[in-house]
C-alpha cells in the first residue's frame, strides 16, 4: 500500500513536472531513458499490414500514416463492425477504394482472429507488418481488460508469427505491440491496467530478443504512448474500480495535456527501421519518440560476477 502510494506521489509529481516544462520529455528528466536520434525511412511500399483495433483512436491513424508514406494493403480488424465501416469509408475517401479492408472480430479470440487473417491474405498479400493496437481501459470490468490487452496481444503476435515467419513460408516483417506510459510508470489509480500494459511490455521484449528472430524473420517490438486524445482516455474516469480509484486517477494526470493519436501514428511510422527486436519505445507530448533502456536481459544479469561493482548496480535497478 505504502509503495503503491509512493509511486503515485512520483507519477503525479512527474506529470506536474512534465506538465511545468513545455515542450520537454520525460526523457530529459530520467536517467535510463535514452533519445533516439534519426534513421532512414522504411519502405511501406509493395506491402501488406494487418491493424487490430484500428477502427478509431491511436490503431486509425497507425493506418493513415502507413498509407500516406505508400501502403498498398491494409486490414483494419477491429470488434467494433460500425466504427470500422466508418473508417474504412474515410480512408478510402482518401487513399482509394482498394487499399483498404475492413474485418470485425475479437482479437483474443484465437479462432475468430486467425478467420479474419486467412480473408485478410485471400484479398491480400501475407502481411509484413502487424499492429496490435486493440485495447480498452477498464479496471471496473478487468477480466474484460485482461482478456482484451494482454490475450488479444498475445494471440495477435503470435498468429502474425505463424503467418509472417520466413520458416513457415512469410516474408518476415514486423509486428508492433501498442502498449502505454503505463507499462513503464505505473498508475496508482488503475492498477490493472497497468499490469496489462507491463505484460505487453515484458512479452514483447521477451518474444523480440533471443533467436527468435533468425529463426523467423519478424522483428517484435513495443511501442507506448503517453496520454493520447482518444475514446479510450475520455472514458478512463468512469471505468476506475471505485470512485476512490477514478479520484486518484484523475489526480495523476491532473495537469497533463493529452498529445494527438497522429502524433503515435507519426512516430511509429518514424521508427520502423531502427527500432531493435524487442526494443520498448515511447512517444508522449506529440514529441519525438525515445527508447527505453531497461537493465539488460536475463542471461547478461546472472552471468554478472556478484561482487562485481557493477553486479550490484543491476540487481539494485532489478529490485
Ligand atoms: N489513449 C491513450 O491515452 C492511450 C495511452 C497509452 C496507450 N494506449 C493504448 O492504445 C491502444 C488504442 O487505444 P485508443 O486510445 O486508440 O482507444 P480507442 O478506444 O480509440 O481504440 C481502441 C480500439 O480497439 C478496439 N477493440 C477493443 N476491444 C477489442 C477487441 N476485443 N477486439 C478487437 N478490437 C477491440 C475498439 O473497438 C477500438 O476501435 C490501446 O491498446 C490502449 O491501451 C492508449
Amino acid at each position: 500500500m505504502a509503495l503503491l502510494k509512493r509511486s503515485s506521489r512520483i507519477l503525479s509529481s512527474i506529470v506536474k513536472l512534465r506538465s511545468s516544462i513545455e515542450g520537454k520529455q520525460f526523457s530529459e528528466l530520467s536517467e535510463g531513458i535514452v533519445e533516439a536520434s534519426q534513421e532512414e525511412d522504411y519502405n511501406f511500399k509493395d506491402k501488406a499490414a494487418i491493424v487490430n483495433g484500428g477502427a478509431s483512436g491511436i490503431g486509425l491513424e497507425i493506418a493513415r500514416e502507413f498509407l500516406k508514406r505508400g501502403l498498398p494493403h491494409l486490414s483494419i480488424i477491429d470488434i467494433d463492425e460500425e466504427q470500422g465501416e466508418q473508417a474504412v469509408k474515410e480512408l478510402r475517401n482518401e487513399f482509394g477504394d482498394e487499399k483498404v479492408l475492413f474485418f470485425e472480430a475479437d482479437v483474443a479470440n484465437a479462432l475468430a482472429l486467425d478467420s479474419v487473417y486467412r480473408k485478410s491474405m485471400q484479398f491480400h498479400d501475407i502481411p509484413e507488418i502487424i499492429i496490435n493496437s486493440a485495447g480498452i481501459m477498464n479496471d471496473a470490468k478487468w477480466d474484460k481488460q485482461i482478456w482484451t490487452n494482454v490475450t488479444g496481444c498475445v494471440v495477435g503476435t503470435l498468429l502474425g508469427l505463424q503467418y509472417m515467419s520466413k520458416s513457415s513460408n512469410g516474408y518476415g516483417g514486423i509486428i508492433v505491440n501498442i502498449g502505454s506510459i503505463l507499462g513503464i510508470i505505473p498508475s496508482s489509480g488503475y492498477p490493472l491496467h497497468t499490469m496489462t500494459q507491463f505484460g505487453i511490455c515484458g512479452f514483447s521484449k521477451a518474444i523480440g530478443c533471443g533467436n527468435h528472430i533468425d529463426r523467423t524473420g519478424v522483428k517484435v517490438f513495443a511501442m507506448c504512448p503517453g496520454l493520447t486524445n482518444t475514446r479510450l482516455l475520455t472514458e478512463a474516469p468512469a471505468n476506475a474500480i471505485n470512485d476512490r480509484f477514478a479520484q486518484e486517477y484523475v489526480d495523476e494526470i491532473d495537469g497533463s495535456s493529452p498529445q494527438k493519436a497522429s502524433s503515435v501514428g507519426k512516430a511509429l511510422a518514424d521508427i520502423m527501421n531502427k527500432a531493435a527486436p524487442g526494443s520498448v519505445w515511447v512517444v508522449e507530448n506529440d514529441c519525438d519518440p525515445y527508447e527505453v533502456i531497461y537493465p539488460g536481459n536475463l542471461f547478461e544479469i546472472k552471468k554478472t560476477d556478484k561482487n562485481d561493482e557493477d553486479s550490484e548496480s543491476v540487481t539494485s535497478v532489478r529490485n
